[in-house]
């Protein structure tokens, strides 16, 4: 298939066109490089040894976006351009509904126009707030709790008005839970601007010796050992899940939302030792008081994805944080080490 991929410069987005790329598919990246690096496209060519075609473009550009869907017949369209930074949502929360739900809307008006009918998202656990229970099922209540989740959310809503006033539009929402890791190559990654936000990409920074040690946000939660349970997830297993997210649209077997997650709860502890065993260095940290907004334990319950996409995680943690320091260690500098030192140092 001819995939447009927004976003595909980014973290996930990379990622995935590794994988759409390996399976055959012909991919156009729309960026506007906002968080992210026109390097990582490079390290993609190095990666996959061919080009890649990349359109330098914000998405609420219509009239730059309509050109792009001009000039490629496009099969269907996998959306992760949006704003992350749920602190960063909460400051400025116009920036992230004209970004996020903007964006969602000027592409779905270019798809509508040039008769594009499928469409798979980048949806997010965010959208289940703080859950009831866990494991989280997708028919869990849905109550957002900050702006950027708010735009998950409405973002939801308005693909599924769509697809009921098209029945051949056809949507997979796809609600990861904690992406973390690198492809094994070490050439792309996870490069975060300024201060890390999330544990992972922090973990890395602290063993590579960049920040002198992580503040662990709560040690008094009702958890194994008083830290926050999440599920991480490796990227490589979430990209391979666009891709069957795809397969599963080319079959015209309807749309569907499934949560996308290891069903496995990892404390914050029990990934800084992985991570520490892992990458063979220390990872000093100290306990700190909660975090505003965070909840004691969020895990998937995955099986509608098997079910459905036939895709289940295949990772463990232990690979996560392998991957995770193997690309932090060659790019200590994120996107901005030179490639070819990143490659000799393989
Ligand atoms: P990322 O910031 O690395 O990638 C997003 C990409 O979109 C960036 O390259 C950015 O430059 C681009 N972009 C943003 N707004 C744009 C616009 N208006 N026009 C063109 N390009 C634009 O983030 P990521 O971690 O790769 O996340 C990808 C998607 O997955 C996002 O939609 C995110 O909300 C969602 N998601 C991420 C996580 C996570 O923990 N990383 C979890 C759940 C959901
Ligand atoms: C994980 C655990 C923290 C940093 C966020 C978004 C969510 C989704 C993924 C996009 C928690 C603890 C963290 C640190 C710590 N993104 N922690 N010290 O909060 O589960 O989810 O990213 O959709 O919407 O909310 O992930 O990585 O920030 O935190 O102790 O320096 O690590 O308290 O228990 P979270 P996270």
């Amino acid at each position: 298939m001819r995939v447009l991929v927004t976003g595909g410069a980014g973290y996930i987005g990379a990622h995935a066109c590794v994988v759409l790329i390996e399976r055959g598919h012909d991919v156009v990246i729309v960026d506007n490089f906002r968080n992210s690096s026109p390097e990582a496209v490079t390290r993609l060519e190095l990666l996959l040894e061919r080009p890649i075609a990349v359109e330098r473009l914000d998405l609420r550009d219509r009239t730059r976006l309509a050109r792009v869907f001009a000039r490629n017949r496009f099969d269907a369209v996998i959306h992760f351009a949006a704003l992350k930074a749920v602190g960063e949502s909460c400051a400025r929360p116009l920036e992230y509904f004209d970004n996020n739900i903007g964006g969602a809307i000027a592409l779905l008006q270019e798809m509508a126009a040039a008769g594009v009918k499928r469409l798979v998202f980048s949806s997010s656990a965010t959208v289940y707030g703080m859950p009831d229970t866990v494991p989280v099922r997708e028919d869990a209540e849905l109550r957002v709790t900050n702006p950027y989740g708010r735009t998950k959310l409405v973002t939801e809503q308005l693909l599924a008005d769509v697809e009921a006033g098209d029945p051949a539009f056809q949507v997979a929402n796809l609600r990861y839970f904690n992406p973390v890791g690198a492809h094994a190559s070490g050439l792309i990654g996870e490069a975060p601007g300024g201060v890390p936000g999330n544990l992972m990409p922090y973990v890395c920074q602290v063993a590579g010796g960049r920040r002198e040690r992580l503040q662990v946000f709560g040690g008094d939660y009702p958890t194994r050992d008083g830290t926050g349970v999440r599920d991480y997830l490796h990227v490589m297993d979430l990209a391979r899940a666009h891709a069957d997210a795809l397969d599963h649209l080319a079959g015209d077997r309807g749309g569907l939302t499934v949560n996308l997650g290891t069903g496995r709860g990892v404390s914050v502890l029990e990934l800084v030792h992985a991570f520490e065993a892992a990458s063979g260095r220390p990872v000093p940290y100290e306990i700190v008081g909660r975090r505003p907004g965070d909840v004691a334990e969020v895990f998937a319950d995955p099986s509608l994805a098997r079910e459905r996409l036939g895709w289940r995680a295949e990772l463990d943690i232990e690979a996560m944080c392998r991957d995770a320091w193997r690309w932090q260690s060659l790019n200590p500098d994120g996107y901005r080490t030179r490639a070819v030192a990143a490659m000799r140092a393989r």
